[in-house]
């Protein structure tokens, strides 16, 4: 509890393909202990078996993705798609569990936001359910 509270040490930056493996590992975790608290174990582990690193990749080069950092490890991720008729979506937004509840998830979104503006984007949707979108990650 005390560690996650210095929050000065969790750095924000954006999403490189050498992370795709970490952040793979992180959205398999969540997605195991805390999403799996609301949906069947059949869908977790569909979810799951297609979280790739190759897969994160793939998604990536169309989503401003990124990272959040504690020392050398990422613990937490989320992007922004912008789409068209300046429109974009927020979504992949997972954060470590034992880091949930810290603002991190605020943190996040707040700077999608930002980037979003900058983009002249005028409408925001967030992904709030896995079952909402084709792509998840
Ligand atoms: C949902 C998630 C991203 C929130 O991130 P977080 O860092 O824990 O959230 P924060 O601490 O920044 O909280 C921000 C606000 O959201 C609220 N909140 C967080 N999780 C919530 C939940 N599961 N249900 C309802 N409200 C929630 C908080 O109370 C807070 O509101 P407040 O400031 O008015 O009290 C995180 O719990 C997570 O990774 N969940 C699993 C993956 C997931 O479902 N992602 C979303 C779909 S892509």
């Amino acid at each position: 509890m005390e560690k996650i509270q210095e929050k000065s040490i969790i750095s924000m930056r954006r999403f490189q393909e050498p992370d795709a493996g970490e952040v793979s590992e992180l959205i398999k975790k969540t997605l195991t202990e805390t999403n799996s608290k609301n949906y069947p174990k059949a869908v977790i582990s569909h979810l799951v078996a297609h979280v790739t690193p190759k897969q994160i990749v793939k998604l990536s080069h169309s989503l401003y993705r990124i990272v959040l950092t504690e020392g050398d490890g990422i613990v937490a991720t989320g992007a922004y798609e912008k789409k068209l008729f300046r429109r974009g979506m927020i979504k992949a937004l997972y954060i470590m569990p034992t880091y949930q509840g810290y603002g991190l998830g605020r943190q996040i979104v707040k700077h999608l936001e930002q980037i979003a503006r900058e983009e002249n984007v005028r409408t925001m949707k967030l992904e709030a359910s896995l079952w909402c979108s084709g792509v998840l990650y």
